[in-house]
C-alpha cells in the first residue's frame, strides 16, 4: 500500500492507495476559509497552515492501517506554491527515511489525470483529458497511465483562476468556482452575451471574458445586486463553452475514442452536463486531493532510500 501525501496549495491531503488502485483512505484538510478574508490563497499562511496539520491528516488517514502495511510513501514535488510543497515534501521523506522505506515524487498534474485511475471503475487509455483547475487548463493526448503529450494549453488565466476571479468581481469571496455553479442555477445564462474567445489550434484564453464580466458589473452599478445571478449564469456559460467546444475539436482532430475530465473545475455541474460523453473524474476527486497522487504514484518508479533525501520541490511546470 502507498501513503500518499499533497500540500501543493491550500488543501493539506493523506492518502491511502492498494497497489491495485483500491482507495483505502482519502482525508483532506482544507484551508479555503482561513485564506477566504485575504480574498485567495497566501503562500506564507499556507505554508504554516500544513505545518500544523501535516501530521494530525497523515494520522487520520492511518486511522484504519498502520505504518507497517505501507511500502511506499508518495508525495507531490510540483508544481505549486514552494513553500507549501516543501512541507509535504519533508514531512514525506522523514517518514520514508524512518521507516526505510522507498519514496515516489509525483507530479500534481499526473496526480489530477490519475484521480481516473482508482476503483471501481478505473479508466484505460488512450483518452484525450481536458485537465481544467485554479492552477492549469490543459488538453492532454494520454497515451498511457504516465504518459501524455500536452495538445493545447491557456495563454492566459486558468480556468478555475477565471471562476475565482470572476467569483471576486461579483462579491462572492474566495474560492470562487463552487459559488459561482451554485448562483448560476438560480439565473438566466442567456442575459448577458459574454464572449468566447476562438483561437487556431487548441488553446484557451479567458483573460477576454474575465474583462467583459468586469465592464458589466461596472456599467449595472448599483443594479448589480439584483442581477448577480444572472451575471453569473452568463459567465460559467461562457467559461463552459469555451471549454466544451475546444475539448471536443480536439477530440474529433485526434479522433479521440474517449473524453476525460479532470482538476475542481471538472466539480462544475454545468460542464459536466454539457459533457455527457465524457468520464469526468469524481466529485470528490476533481479538487486536490491525496488519492490522485497515491493513484498516479503507482505509475511512477520510486527512489530508494535513502537517495530521496536530496530530491527538491519545483515551483513551476516541467
Ligand atoms: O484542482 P484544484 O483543487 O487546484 C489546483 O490544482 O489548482 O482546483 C481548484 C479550482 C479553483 O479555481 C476553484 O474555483 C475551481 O477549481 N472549482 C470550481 C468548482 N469547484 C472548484 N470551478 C467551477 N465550478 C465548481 N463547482
Ligand atoms: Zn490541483
Amino acid at each position: 500500500m502507498i501513503l500518499a501525501l499533497e500540500t501543493s496549495c491550500d488543501e493539506t491531503a493523506a492518502a491511502v492507495v492498494g497497489d491495485g488502485g483500491e482507495l483505502v483512505a482519502n482525508v483532506v484538510a482544507s484551508q479555503a476559509e482561513l485564506h477566504a478574508r485575504y480574498g485567495g490563497v497566501v503562500p506564507e499562511v499556507a505554508s504554516r497552515r500544513h505545518l500544523e496539520l501535516v501530521l494530525p491528516v497523515v494520522r487520520e488517514a492511518l486511522a484504519d492501517a498502520t505504518l507497517d502495511d505501507i511500502d511506499r510513501i508518495a508525495v507531490t514535488r510540483g508544481p505549486g506554491l514552494i513553500g507549501a510543497l516543501l512541507v509535504g515534501l519533508q514531512a514525506a521523506k522523514a517518514i520514508a527515511w524512518s521507516r526505510k522505506l522507498p519514496l515516489v515524487p509525483v507530479d500534481h498534474l499526473h496526480g489530477h489525470v490519475a484521480s481516473l485511475f482508482l476503483q471501481p471503475e478505473p479508466l484505460e487509455p488512450p483518452f484525450l483529458c481536458l485537465l481544467a483547475s485554479g492552477g492549469h487548463t490543459m488538453l492532454l493526448d494520454v497515451r498511457t497511465q504516465s504518459q501524455w503529450t500536452v495538445i493545447g494549453s491557456t495563454l492566459d488565466d486558468a480556468a478555475g483562476e477565471a471562476f475565482d476571479k470572476g467569483a471576486r468581481l461579483l462579491g462572492l469571496g474566495y474560492p470562487g468556482g463552487a459559488a459561482i455553479d451554485r448562483l448560476a442555477r438560480e439565473g438566466d445564462p442567456d442575459a448577458f452575451d459574454f464572449p468566447v474567445a476562438r483561437l487556431d489550434g487548441h488553446d484557451f484564453s479567458f483573460s477576454g471574458v474575465k474583462t467583459a464580466l468586469l465592464y458589466a458589473v461596472r456599467e449595472l452599478g448599483d443594479e448589480l445586486a439584483e442581477r448577480r445571478a444572472d451575471l453569473a449564469a452568463s459567465y460559467q456559460r461562457a467559461i463552459v463553452r469555451a471549454l466544451v467546444e475546444r475539448t471536443r475539436q480536439a477530440a474529433d482532430e485526434l479522433r479521440a475514442g474517449r473524453i476525460a475530465v479532470v482538476g475542481g473545475v471538472a466539480a462544475n455541474s454545468e460542464l459536466r452536463a454539457s459533457l455527457p460523453e465524457a468520464t469526468a473524474a469524481p466529485l470528490a476527486l476533481c479538487t486536490d486531493n491525496a488519492a490522485m497522487i497515491g493513484s498516479a504514484a503507482r505509475f511512477v518508479e520510486p527512489v530508494a532510500y535513502p537517495g530521496y533525501l536530496a530530491l527538491d520541490a519545483y515551483a513551476s511546470s516541467r
